[in-house]
């Protein structure tokens, strides 16, 4: 094993030089490097040692010609790397990455450039500026799934279907509520999204490793430089904070438990049983064995990252806790669930909006199911206690009617007037009527529908103006 630590001393140094008498065991490093996964920060890290030249420039640690040189030789390292494949196993991270391909653009005097600046407030700097842009997508990616949603919903404020609770036939609603209902969690998704992004828009850099820089950085241009809010208010916090990383991963796991209901709704609709709708052949998928198989793998595959996205959030809290302050290698271990994360959404959200935008629905399906008496029992309730039946009567009335009409294997309607039960009452057993009848705000009318649809398309155009003009900053 000696010899292949000093076989590394030929290939690399590492960051932490001289203090150390041998070079790093290759097996430190296989255990230690992170730029296999954190390369993914490139181009923050770039922007991020632009900005801090250029503070280094203003405090008069760079000359202005030296300045000028770094910031030029970073430029074209963003270009020349942009799209590449990069020497993934040569280097310790992503800082060390760019520290050494600056030093073979500018010699010396790339090492100028970490003058009072550390990989610890480098790093988060780093990944508020890439949390700022993932929180961002995922923003942007949600909005056209809760467009689609709400233009179905004005389309379909008056089809009637059966509305369930414990999954059993519960009174008929329209589809068109249905998707509104889903709409509503996707606003509040965006809010917990864009309020990470807010917790996220403040600069670390210029905490240096943990006390804070010696250089006299002005930090408020720094951090207006790099596009954020402030600079962070205390430099122990700042190199140590993940909050805003656990407020993102926290918010895209309740998107994703959204879309996993949204993608258990749809499975049980598309179902043989069911048959409410029909998937787009675009985005279902066959068997190799059974031809006549429709099957639901995008909405499966929902469901299951709805779960591991929580085993990720867990995993990064679990992360969190116990850390003595202020910076702890632990935390280069923050990475890896967040740029999964931001993949999974990435994938997952534009599938789920063609899936609904192109879905069938069978609407003379979900209106038989939506007229069955099971549906409508509480309407003719209802209707005897709109003659001044009290509701508890009401529903003991009706009650022993079911089980009468049931125990004859009838239907109400069948079964027609009796047992304190009016022709007129009966007029109740239609999906139409109980619909219309539910007036309330949010409630399922066709009217309350309509008017809940063109509100929530205002919302969304009011979110896709703010998406755009915050992915401008
Ligand atoms: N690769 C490290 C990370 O991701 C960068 C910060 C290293 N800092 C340190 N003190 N070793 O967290």
């Amino acid at each position: 094993m000696k010899q292949k630590a000093q076989r590394s001393t030929t290939t690399r140094t590492n960051m932490w030089g001289s203090r150390f008498a041998t070079a790093a065991d290759a097996r430190l490093r296989a255990f230690n490097d992170s730029f296999r996964f954190d390369w993914r920060l490139l181009e923050q890290d770039i922007a991020g040692s632009i900005a801090w030249a250029e503070a280094l420039g203003k405090a008069g640690v760079l000359s202005q010609r030296e300045e000028r040189r770094v910031v030029r030789a970073l430029r074209e390292l963003l270009d020349e790397t942009s799209g590449k494949t990069l020497p993934l196993d040569a280097h310790e991270d992503v800082h060390s990455f760019v520290e050494s391909a600056l030093s073979q653009k500018v010699g010396a005097l790339a090492k100028k450039l970490h003058t009072g600046r550390s990989r610890n407030d480098q790093v988060a700097t780093d990944l508020r500026l890439w949390l700022a842009d993932a929180a961002l997508e995922a923003v942007s990616l949600l909005a056209p799934l809760a467009a689609t949603l709400v233009a179905l919903a004005k389309r379909e404020a008056a089809t009637p279907m059966p509305g369930y609770t414990h999954l059993k036939q519960a009174e008929p609603v329209t589809f068109g509520h249905w998707c509104l209902a889903y709409v509503e969690m996707l606003f509040r998704d965006a809010d917990r999204l864009l309020s990470a992004y807010g917790r996220g828009d403040e600069c670390p850099l210029g905490s240096g490793a943990l006390a804070g820089s010696p250089v006299e950085i002005d930090r408020e241009a720094l951090a207006s430089a790099l596009g954020f809010a402030r600079p962070s208010a205390n430099s122990l916090d700042a190199v140590s904070d993940r909050d805003f990383a656990a407020d993102y991963l926290y918010a895209s796991t309740l998107l994703l438990g959204h879309l996993s209901r949204l993608a258990e709704d749809l499975i049980f609709f598309s179902s043989d049983e069911a048959a409410y709708v029909e998937l787009p052949d675009a985005m279902a998928t066959g068997s190799s064995r059974m031809p006549q198989k429709k099957n639901p793998d995008v909405l499966e595959l929902v469901r299951g990252h709805a779960g591991r996205a929580i085993g990720e959030t867990t995993g990064f809290l679990a992360l969190l806790k116990g850390l003595p302050l202020a910076y702890d290698k632990d935390l280069q271990l923050d990475k890896e669930p967040l740029f999964r994360m931001r993949e999974t959404l990435a994938a997952a959200l534009p599938a789920l909006e063609a899936l609904v935008a192109g879905l069938t629905l069978n609407r003379d399906r979900m209106l038989a199911a939506a007229s069955s008496d099971l549906l409508l029992a509480t309407a003719v309730a209802d209707a005897l206690a709109a003659r001044g039946i009290a509701f508890r009567e009401a529903h003991e009335i009706v009650g022993r009617r079911i089980a009468e009409a049931i125990a004859k294997k009838t239907t109400l309607k069948q079964l027609g007037p009796g047992g304190g039960i009016t022709a007129a009452d009966l007029h109740a057993l239609d999906p139409a009527r109980s619909v219309a009848a539910k007036k309330s705000i949010g409630g399922t009318s066709p009217k309350r529908v309509r008017s809940a649809a063109v509100a929530a398309a205002k919302r969304a155009n009011a979110l896709a103006t703010l998406i755009a003009k915050e992915s401008r900053r």
